[in-house]
C-alpha cells in the first residue's frame, strides 16, 4: 500500500471521494492546469487514479484527511463527490473541523435542495462557504465537459467559476458554467434538470412504443427514424443515445437488447423531488409527474401481473398503406416535439416559483444558456430557450413564448390526432396525452374551477368569488331558498 504525504499548499482545489464521477471531475481539472489533491476514505481507489492516471497532470494525493486539507492552497477549495445524504453530512463535519475561515466546501453531488440550504447556513455559522452545485453530464461529462450549476455566495463563484468555466463544456465557445444563486439554488435547478430529463425520456419512449405498435417497426427500423429527426429540431443528445441503444444487439441472442432488457424503469430520486417540490410550490409539472408516476408503475410487478388480465376493448392501430404510415411518423414525430415543448416550458415554471419562494432571482436564460452542452438534457432546443428568455427575462410561460407558440400550433393537430388514436388503440402514452390537457387547460378562457369551488363551497363553506361583483360569497346551502351572503 502506497502512503501519500503531499506538499503543504501545493494544489489550488481537492476532491474527495474518488469513485467514478469524482475521478473524472479530478482528472479534468488537472487537465485544465489546476494542481488538484485527491483524497478517498478507502485508499484503494487513490491508488488506483494515481496509477491509472497520475501521469496525465499535477495530482497531489493524500492517504490522511489532515494532509489532503492542509496540501489545499488558501482560501482552500474542497470538492465533496460522495453519496448524496448523511455522507455528505459526514465528510463536511471532518472537513470542516480542518478548515480556516473564508474556506470553501462544494458538494457536487445530486443533494437535496433543502439540505443544500441548511448546510450552507452550518457552514456560514462556522465562517465557511458552502457550495452546492449540480454537476450535469454523467461520467464522460465530468471528464470532459460538464454543465456545471453552482450556488452558495457570489464571493465563492469569484474563487470558484474560473475553474468550473475552465473544465465545463461549451457551446460556441461559451462555458457552460453560471453561477446560479444563494445557499440551494445550485441544487434546486439541478434537481429540476434531472426532472425535465425524465420528462424527456418518457416523450421518447412514447414515440418509439407509438411506432412499435403502429407501425410493427422493429427497434432498428425505430432507430433509423429517430436518427432522421435527431438531425432536425429535435436533435438532442437523449435522442442520440436512443439510436444508439435501439441499434444494439445482443451477442448471445441475435435480438435487439431492448427486447431483453425488464421494462421496470428506475429512479435515483431527483425525479421525485422535482414532483414533490412541484407540489410543494403548486406549479403544475404534469409531463414530469407523469414521467415519474410511468417510472413507477412499471415497476409495480404484482400490480402489473395482475392488470394484465384485464381487457382492454381497444381496437390495434393498423396503419397500413405507405402514405399512413409517413403521416403517422410525421404526427408522432410533432406530438413529441409538442410534448417536450410543455416538459421544459413546465420545468421554467417550477424554477421561476422555486426562485421567487426562496428568493434567488435565477436568471433563465443563462440557465438554458448553460444547459445547451455538457449536461444530459442537451438539446438544439435551448438555443432557442435562451433567446426566448434573454428577449424577455420575466416570460409567463415559455409554451406561449416565439418560436415555441408557433411550433406549438403547428404541432397540436399531430398531437390531437396521436393521443385519439393511442386512446383507442389502448397504448399508454401518459406524457403526449397529459401535455394535450395542460395545453386545452391553459388556453382556457373559462374552466370548470368554477364548479369545484361550488363543490366546497357546498360541503364546506369554503366561498367562492364571483365574476361579476367584488368580495367573497358563500351560499347558505342548507337554508330555504339558498341565500347567498358577502362574508368580509
Ligand atoms: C446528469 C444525470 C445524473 C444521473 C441521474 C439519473 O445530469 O448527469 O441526471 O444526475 O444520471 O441522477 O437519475 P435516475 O437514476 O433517477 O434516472
Amino acid at each position: 500500500m502506497s502512503t501519500f504525504t503531499p506538499e503543504k499548499a501545493s494544489a489550488d482545489i481537492g476532491v474527495y471521494g474518488l469513485g467514478v464521477m469524482g475521478a473524472n471531475l479530478a482528472r479534468n481539472l488537472a487537465r485544465n492546469g489546476y494542481a488538484t489533491a485527491v483524497f478517498n476514505r478507502t485508499p484503494a481507489r487513490t491508488e488506483k487514479l494515481m496509477a491509472q492516471h497520475g501521469d496525465e497532470a499535477t495530482f497531489v494525493p493524500s492517504s490522511s484527511l489532515e494532509d489532503f486539507v492542509a496540501s489545499l492552497r488558501a482560501p482552500r477549495v474542497a470538492i465533496i463527490m460522495v453519496q448524496a445524504g448523511p455522507a455528505t453530512d459526514a465528510v463536511m463535519e471532518q472537513l470542516a473541523a480542518l478548515m480556516d475561515k473564508g474556506d470553501i466546501i462544494v458538494d457536487c453531488g445530486n443533494s437535496l435542495f433543502t439540505d443544500t440550504i441548511r448546510r450552507e447556513k452550518w457552514a456560514a455559522e462556522r465562517g465557511l462557504h458552502f457550495v452546492g452545485a449540480g454537476v450535469s453530464g454523467g461520467e464522460e461529462g465530468a471528464l470532459w465537459g460538464p454543465s456545471i450549476m453552482p450556488g452558495g455566495s457570489p464571493a465563492s463563484y469569484e474563487r470558484l467559476g474560473p475553474m468550473f468555466e475552465a473544465i465545463a463544456g461549451t457551446y460556441d465557445g461559451v462555458p457552460c458554467s453560471t453561477y446560479i444563486g444563494a445557499n440551494g439554488a445550485g441544487h434546486f435547478v439541478k434537481m429540476v434538470h434531472n426532472g425535465i430529463e425524465y420528462a424527456d425520456m418518457q416523450v421518447i419512449a412514447e414515440a418509439y412504443t407509438l411506432l412499435r405498435e403502429g407501425l410493427g417497426a422493429t427497434p432498428g427500423q425505430i432507430a433509423d427514424i429517430f436518427a432522421t429527426w435527431n438531425e432536425g429540431e429535435l436533435n438532442s443528445y437523449l435522442m442520440e443515445i436512443t439510436v444508439e441503444v435501439l441499434r444494439q444487439v445482443d451477442a448471445e441472442t441475435g435480438r435487439p437488447l431492448v427486447d431483453l432488457i425488464v421494462d421496470a424503469a428506475s429512479q435515483k430520486g431527483t425525479g421525485k423531488w422535482t414532483v414533490q417540490t412541484a407540489l410543494d410550490l403548486a406549479v403544475p409539472v404534469t409531463a414530469i409527474g407523469e414521467a415519474t408516476f410511468a417510472r413507477g408503475a412499471s415497476s409495480e410487478p404484482a400490480q402489473r401481473a395482475a392488470g394484465q388480465a384485464l381487457a382492454g376493448n381497444a381496437t390495434a392501430l393498423v396503419i397500413e398503406s405507405d402514405e399512413a404510415r409517413a403521416a403517422f411518423i410525421e404526427d408522432v414525430r410533432r406530438a413529441l416535439f409538442a410534448s417536450k415543448i410543455v416538459a421544459y416550458s413546465q420545468g421554467f415554471d417550477e424554477i421561476e416559483a422555486g426562485a421567487k419562494e426562496y428568493g434567488w432571482g435565477i436568471d433563465k436564460g443563462a440557465l438554458a444558456r448553460i444547459w445547451r452542452a455538457g449536461c444530459i438534457i442537451r438539446a438544439a432546443f435551448l438555443d432557442d430557450i435562451t433567446r426566448a428568455y434573454e428577449a424577455d427575462p420575466d416570460l409567463p410561460l415559455l409554451l406561449a413564448a416565439e418560436p415555441f407558440a408557433t411550433r406549438f400550433q403547428e404541432c397540436t393537430p399531430a398531437l390531437r390526432r396521436v393521443v385519439a388514436q393511442a386512446a383507442l388503440a389502448g397504448v399508454p402514452i401518459p406524457v403526449f396525452a397529459s401535455s394535450l390537457a395542460y395545453f386545452d387547460q391553459i388556453r382556457a378562457t373559462r374552466l370548470p374551477a368554477a364548479l369545484i369551488q361550488g363543490q366546497r363551497d357546498f360541503f364546506g363553506s369554503h366561498t367562492y368569488h364571483r365574476v361579476d361583483k367584488e368580495g367573497v360569497f358563500h351560499t347558505l346551502w342548507a337554508a330555504d331558498g339558498r341565500p347567498e351572503e358577502q362574508w368580509s
